[in-house]
């Protein structure tokens, strides 16, 4: 897999900053080629200029469809090389044009353990339903919403008097972690999908 990411965003973009420190300081043998968020005021924007990123905005309110939106997406992507997108707190659900020009080749976190509380306020629905443990799930996307093969999922305790403030920022934490290393992961090869499953070879999985 080509070692060019995409990394598409919706606003505050810590995640994407996670992957932009891991690229420069040898954890992840990755470039990142464009930034592109859906919303001109998202801040994960300014992060990507000042480390010299090139970043767009393509507002969806301006395309006439979802399609033509993704489409717009898919040929800025295609026009820089990416091999890998990554969501990375992109508010957006992925249609047909997206995922056929990156088939197996995008991924997204999500802050709960997957099936487990998708959508929005993940750590909330987490509280709400008074799970004790949650976490982090990074999965190749599908057209459903936060479903597909899971890479990575990593677990966080929950404590008796968190809020979804606090559960969120420890949740980002491992969050931060968990992206390089799916990333990795799928940059290594050696992985297959088999339904629902995301296969690594015993090579790979011990290296
Ligand atoms: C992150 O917690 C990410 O897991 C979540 O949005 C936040 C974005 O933060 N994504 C989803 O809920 C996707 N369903 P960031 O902009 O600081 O990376």
């Amino acid at each position: 897999m080509n070692r060019r990411l995409g990394v598409l965003i919706s606003g505050r973009g810590s995640n994407l900053q996670a992957l932009i420190d891991a690229t420069r300081d040898g954890r992840l043998d990755a470039s990142i080629a464009v930034v592109i968020s859906n919303r001109a005021d998202a801040v994960g924007l300014e992060r990507a200029r000042r480390a010299g990123i090139e970043a767009l905005c393509i507002d969806h309110r301006a395309s006439p469809s979802r399609d033509e939106h993704d489409r717009a997406v898919a040929r800025e992507l295609g026009a820089r090389g990416v091999g890998l997108v990554c969501l990375a707190g992109y508010m957006r659900l992925i249609g047909a044009p997206l995922l056929d020009a990156f088939p197996n080749a995008i991924l997204n976190i999500h802050p709960s353990l997957l099936p487990a509380f998708p959508g929005v306020d993940a750590q909330r629905q987490a509280l709400e339903h008074g799970v004790k443990v949650t976490g982090v799930t990074v999965h190749l996307v599908t057209s459903e919403l936060d479903n597909g093969p899971i890479v990575i999922q990593r677990t966080v305790e929950v404590m008796d008097d968190d809020t979804p403030d606090i559960l969120g920022a420890r949740i980002l934490v491992e969050e931060h972690r968990a992206y390089p290393e799916a990333v990795r992961t799928m940059l290594d090869g050696g992985w297959r999908v088999e339904g629902r499953r995301f296969v690594r070879s015993v090579n790979a999985a011990s290296a």
